[in-house]
């Protein structure tokens, strides 16, 4: 059944979201990027499948620091903190972790996090973690993933559960492996195409891995990626009566040495009086 907005709302283009409310984030945000000197590790990239989802063009620039403009990583901290008393994460697509970094150390209320990605955990980004345990599994012999996926369990400070899981969107075990989290921050950075977003949408009804109250970001919702996007926003409407609908620019990982990043924002809760 539709809802009262029927079924050719239209998202909304004005972001709601204020740089002054969202200052102690940006702050945080902007204070954790500059503990980390250098997100690459060059035999990780080596070894990589992707070179973790950076091109030469970012990747020059992916140690540069950022300035205070709101990034994508700031809109999740802070929806994490104002609409949320427990976080549990799900990063679909984390390359070198810059947005995962953020994400888990500035969230208090953060219960659990777990990244999805094609690639090995970065280092850098493992070296901040203890880890707890490892399982692995045989990957899909059509994958382009051509090592086993895993996933390995960590600890961080106070947060006992921060889950890395390698391995290849396309692969359906990978999906069933997280079955019954409750995610209710969901970001999906993946692989950016219309048909790899409508599969994700499928994986995380089929595997119930929405919570109760959730707010998915997608990045780089241009091109066909916007089709796609209406499109879940109808399946979403339908399944979960969605509330709030945006596509919005902002800027990603690098800030302000790439263009603004349009991304889609999907919630079952009101961000006024939520
Ligand atoms: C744009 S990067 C993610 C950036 C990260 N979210 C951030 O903001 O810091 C995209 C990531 O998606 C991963 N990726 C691409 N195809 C994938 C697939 N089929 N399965 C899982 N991960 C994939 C790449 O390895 C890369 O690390």
């Amino acid at each position: 059944m539709l809802n009262i907005f029927g079924s050719n709302r239209k998202p909304e283009r004005i972001s709601p979201f204020k740089k002054e409310d969202m200052q102690e984030y940006i702050d945080k945000n902007r204070a954790i990027l500059d503990t980390i000197d250098n997100w690459i590790d060059d035999r990780a990239f080596s070894e990589s499948f992707f070179n973790y989802g950076a091109p030469d063009h970012i990747k020059k620039d992916i140690n540069k620091k950022i300035n205070t403009d709101i990034t994508y990583s700031d809109i999740m901290v802070y929806i994490a903190n104002k609409y949320f008393r427990t976080v549990n994460y799900l990063e679909i697509g984390v390359s070198v972790g810059k947005n995962f970094l953020q994400v888990i150390n500035s969230c208090p209320g953060l219960a659990n996090a777990s990244g999805f990605d094609i690639e090995n955990i970065n280092p850098v980004l493992e070296k901040q973690l203890s880890l707890i345990s490892e399982e692995k599994w045989d990957t899909l012999p059509n994958s382009i993933k051509k090592d086993r996926s895993s996933l390995r369990k960590y600890s961080f400070g106070k947060i006992p559960s921060i889950n890395y899981l390698s391995g290849d969107v396309w692969d359906e075990n990978n999906w069933a492996k997280m079955k019954n989290s409750s995610f209710n921050l969901i970001f999906s950075d993946a692989l950016h195409t219309p048909e790899a977003i409508i599969f994700e949408f499928e994986m995380l009804v089929k595997y119930n891995l929405c919570a109760e109250k959730f707010v998915i970001v997608w990045d780089d919702i241009v091109g066909g990626m916007q089709e796609a996007f209406f499109k879940i926003y109808r399946k979403y409407n339908k399944k979960f009566n969605a509330k709030e609908y945006y596509l919005i620019n902002t800027n990603g990982w690098v800030g302000q040495y790439e263009q603004e990043h349009s991304i889609g924002i999907i919630s079952n809760f009101k961000f006024r009086n939520p």
